[in-house]
Protein backbone atom coordinates (compact mmCIF):
# COMPACT_ATOMS: atom_id res chain seq x y z
CA UNK A 1 0.00 0.00 0.00
CA UNK A 2 0.88 3.45 -0.55
CA UNK A 3 1.46 6.19 1.60
CA UNK A 4 -0.20 9.64 1.59
CA UNK A 5 -0.39 12.59 3.67
CA UNK A 6 -3.23 15.56 3.42
CA UNK A 7 -2.58 18.81 4.61
CA UNK A 8 -4.91 21.64 4.61
CA UNK A 9 -3.84 25.16 3.91
CA UNK A 10 -5.99 27.61 5.72
CA UNK A 11 -5.36 30.55 8.02
CA UNK A 12 -8.66 29.76 9.25
CA UNK A 13 -8.78 26.21 9.40
CA UNK A 14 -5.05 26.94 11.76
CA UNK A 15 -6.55 29.23 13.80
CA UNK A 16 -9.56 26.82 14.70
CA UNK A 17 -12.22 29.20 12.83
CA UNK A 18 -13.24 26.69 10.29
CA UNK A 19 -14.10 22.92 10.19
CA UNK A 20 -11.45 21.36 8.28
CA UNK A 21 -13.40 19.61 5.21
CA UNK A 22 -11.81 19.64 2.31
CA UNK A 23 -8.90 17.62 4.37
CA UNK A 24 -11.70 15.04 5.25
CA UNK A 25 -12.99 14.43 1.70
CA UNK A 26 -8.90 14.46 0.27
CA UNK A 27 -8.01 11.63 3.12
CA UNK A 28 -11.81 9.72 2.34
CA UNK A 29 -11.09 9.54 -1.55
CA UNK A 30 -7.08 8.67 -0.94
CA UNK A 31 -8.02 5.56 1.80
CA UNK A 32 -10.82 4.67 -0.96
CA UNK A 33 -8.40 4.34 -3.94
CA UNK A 34 -5.71 2.34 -1.63
CA UNK A 35 -3.63 4.69 -0.04
CA UNK A 36 -3.03 4.36 3.63
CA UNK A 37 -2.99 8.01 4.86
CA UNK A 38 -0.47 7.97 7.64
CA UNK A 39 -0.26 11.99 8.28
CA UNK A 40 -3.48 14.89 8.02
CA UNK A 41 -2.16 18.09 8.94
CA UNK A 42 -3.38 21.80 8.88
CA UNK A 43 -1.29 25.11 8.53
CA UNK A 44 -1.55 28.47 7.93
CA UNK A 45 -0.77 30.16 4.62
CA UNK A 46 2.71 30.71 5.21
CA UNK A 47 4.85 30.41 2.33
CA UNK A 48 8.43 29.09 4.61
CA UNK A 49 6.26 27.11 6.64
CA UNK A 50 4.61 25.00 3.89
CA UNK A 51 7.73 24.68 2.12
CA UNK A 52 9.48 23.29 4.98
CA UNK A 53 6.58 20.65 6.02
CA UNK A 54 6.42 19.08 2.12
CA UNK A 55 10.39 18.96 2.31
CA UNK A 56 9.74 17.37 5.92
CA UNK A 57 7.51 14.68 4.45
CA UNK A 58 8.97 13.92 1.59
CA UNK A 59 12.37 13.81 2.94
CA UNK A 60 11.56 11.65 5.72
CA UNK A 61 9.62 9.43 3.57
CA UNK A 62 6.74 9.62 5.71
CA UNK A 63 4.13 9.71 2.46
CA UNK A 64 4.75 8.93 -1.01
CA UNK A 65 1.61 10.90 -2.26
CA UNK A 66 1.29 14.59 -0.64
CA UNK A 67 -1.80 16.05 -0.99
CA UNK A 68 -2.68 19.82 -0.25
CA UNK A 69 -5.92 21.30 -0.10
CA UNK A 70 -6.48 25.32 -0.21
CA UNK A 71 -4.08 28.45 -1.00
CA UNK A 72 -4.39 27.55 -4.75
CA UNK A 73 -6.11 30.80 -5.67
CA UNK A 74 -5.53 34.18 -6.34
CA UNK A 75 -6.27 35.83 -2.25
CA UNK A 76 -2.70 37.73 -1.33
CA UNK A 77 -2.31 34.88 1.27
CA UNK A 78 -2.63 31.83 -1.28
CA UNK A 79 1.04 30.75 -1.43
CA UNK A 80 0.55 27.15 -1.79
CA UNK A 81 1.68 26.63 -5.46
CA UNK A 82 5.29 29.17 -4.86
CA UNK A 83 5.45 26.65 -1.50
CA UNK A 84 5.29 23.63 -3.60
CA UNK A 85 7.33 25.13 -6.44
CA UNK A 86 10.24 25.53 -3.44
CA UNK A 87 9.65 22.15 -2.41
CA UNK A 88 10.21 20.64 -6.37
CA UNK A 89 12.92 19.08 -7.89
CA UNK A 90 11.11 18.18 -10.34
CA UNK A 91 7.59 19.15 -11.86
CA UNK A 92 4.53 17.20 -13.56
CA UNK A 93 2.54 19.89 -15.34
CA UNK A 94 0.26 16.82 -16.76
CA UNK A 95 -1.81 16.79 -13.17
CA UNK A 96 -2.76 20.37 -12.85
CA UNK A 97 -3.33 20.59 -16.37
CA UNK A 98 -5.93 17.29 -16.53
CA UNK A 99 -7.40 18.91 -13.46
CA UNK A 100 -7.91 22.23 -14.09
CA UNK A 101 -9.56 20.42 -18.42
CA UNK A 102 -11.83 18.68 -16.10
CA UNK A 103 -12.87 21.72 -13.80
CA UNK A 104 -13.25 23.68 -16.86
CA UNK A 105 -16.23 22.08 -17.48
CA UNK A 106 -17.97 22.59 -13.97
CA UNK A 107 -16.89 25.99 -13.73
CA UNK A 108 -14.93 27.96 -15.73
CA UNK A 109 -13.61 29.90 -12.66
CA UNK A 110 -11.20 26.84 -12.44
CA UNK A 111 -8.72 28.58 -14.69
CA UNK A 112 -8.13 30.77 -11.84
CA UNK A 113 -6.64 27.70 -10.20
CA UNK A 114 -2.68 28.04 -9.65
CA UNK A 115 -2.41 24.17 -8.54
CA UNK A 116 0.91 22.58 -9.28
CA UNK A 117 2.44 18.81 -8.90
CA UNK A 118 5.91 18.33 -8.03
CA UNK A 119 8.31 15.25 -7.35
CA UNK A 120 11.01 15.41 -4.75
CA UNK A 121 12.83 12.51 -3.76
CA UNK A 122 10.26 9.20 -4.19
CA UNK A 123 7.32 11.88 -3.22
CA UNK A 124 4.53 13.38 -5.76
CA UNK A 125 3.28 17.05 -4.15
CA UNK A 126 -0.18 17.70 -5.17
CA UNK A 127 -2.05 20.91 -4.82
CA UNK A 128 -5.82 20.55 -4.57
CA UNK A 129 -8.38 23.98 -4.18
CA UNK A 130 -9.55 24.92 -1.01
CA UNK A 131 -13.24 24.11 -1.33
CA UNK A 132 -14.36 20.09 -0.23
CA UNK A 133 -16.66 20.22 -3.58
CA UNK A 134 -13.49 20.82 -6.25
CA UNK A 135 -11.14 19.04 -3.90
CA UNK A 136 -13.78 15.99 -4.60
CA UNK A 137 -13.92 16.37 -8.56
CA UNK A 138 -9.88 17.06 -8.43
CA UNK A 139 -8.99 14.15 -6.96
CA UNK A 140 -11.01 11.79 -8.53
CA UNK A 141 -9.96 12.86 -12.08
CA UNK A 142 -6.48 12.16 -11.34
CA UNK A 143 -6.32 9.80 -8.42
CA UNK A 144 -6.40 6.02 -10.75
CA UNK A 145 -2.96 7.41 -12.18
CA UNK A 146 -1.17 8.17 -9.64
CA UNK A 147 0.40 5.12 -7.83
CA UNK A 148 1.28 3.94 -11.94
CA UNK A 149 3.38 7.12 -11.29
CA UNK A 150 4.39 6.84 -7.70
CA UNK A 151 5.68 3.31 -8.73
CA UNK A 152 7.49 4.59 -12.19
CA UNK A 153 9.06 6.88 -9.54
CA UNK A 154 10.48 4.69 -6.68
CA UNK A 155 11.44 2.15 -9.51
CA UNK A 156 8.46 -0.54 -8.93
CA UNK A 157 7.81 -0.73 -12.72
CA UNK A 158 10.35 0.07 -15.23
CA UNK A 159 7.54 1.39 -18.23
CA UNK A 160 4.28 2.36 -19.00
CA UNK A 161 1.99 -0.42 -20.68
CA UNK A 162 0.41 0.35 -23.92
CA UNK A 163 -2.36 2.09 -24.17
CA UNK A 164 -5.07 -0.68 -24.04
CA UNK A 165 -2.91 -1.95 -20.81
CA UNK A 166 -4.04 1.79 -19.60
CA UNK A 167 -7.34 1.35 -20.43
CA UNK A 168 -7.34 4.59 -22.72
N1 LIG B 1 -12.19 23.09 -9.61
C1 LIG B 1 -13.28 22.32 -9.52
N2 LIG B 1 -13.22 21.06 -10.01
N3 LIG B 1 -14.45 22.75 -8.99
C2 LIG B 1 -14.55 24.02 -8.48
O1 LIG B 1 -15.63 24.36 -7.95
N4 LIG B 1 -13.35 26.17 -8.05
C3 LIG B 1 -12.38 27.10 -8.65
C4 LIG B 1 -11.02 26.49 -8.91
N5 LIG B 1 -11.08 25.09 -9.22
C5 LIG B 1 -13.39 24.88 -8.54
C6 LIG B 1 -12.22 24.35 -9.13
C7 LIG B 1 -12.24 28.38 -7.97
S1 LIG B 1 -13.69 29.28 -7.79
C8 LIG B 1 -11.02 28.89 -7.58
S2 LIG B 1 -10.91 30.51 -7.07
C9 LIG B 1 -9.78 28.08 -7.68
O2 LIG B 1 -10.09 26.72 -7.88
C10 LIG B 1 -8.82 28.20 -6.47
O3 LIG B 1 -9.39 27.63 -5.34
P1 LIG B 1 -8.82 27.85 -3.84
O4 LIG B 1 -8.57 29.31 -3.67
O5 LIG B 1 -9.93 27.33 -2.98
O6 LIG B 1 -7.58 27.04 -3.69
Amino acid sequence: MLSAAVLTISDKGYAGEREDRAGAVAREIAENYGFTVVYQGMLPDEREIIAAELKHLADSKTARLILTTGGTGFSKRDVTPEATLDAAERLCPGIAEAMRAMSMEKTRRAMLSRAVAVLRGESLILNLPGSPKAVRECLLCVIDELGHGLDILSGDAKECGSAADAGR
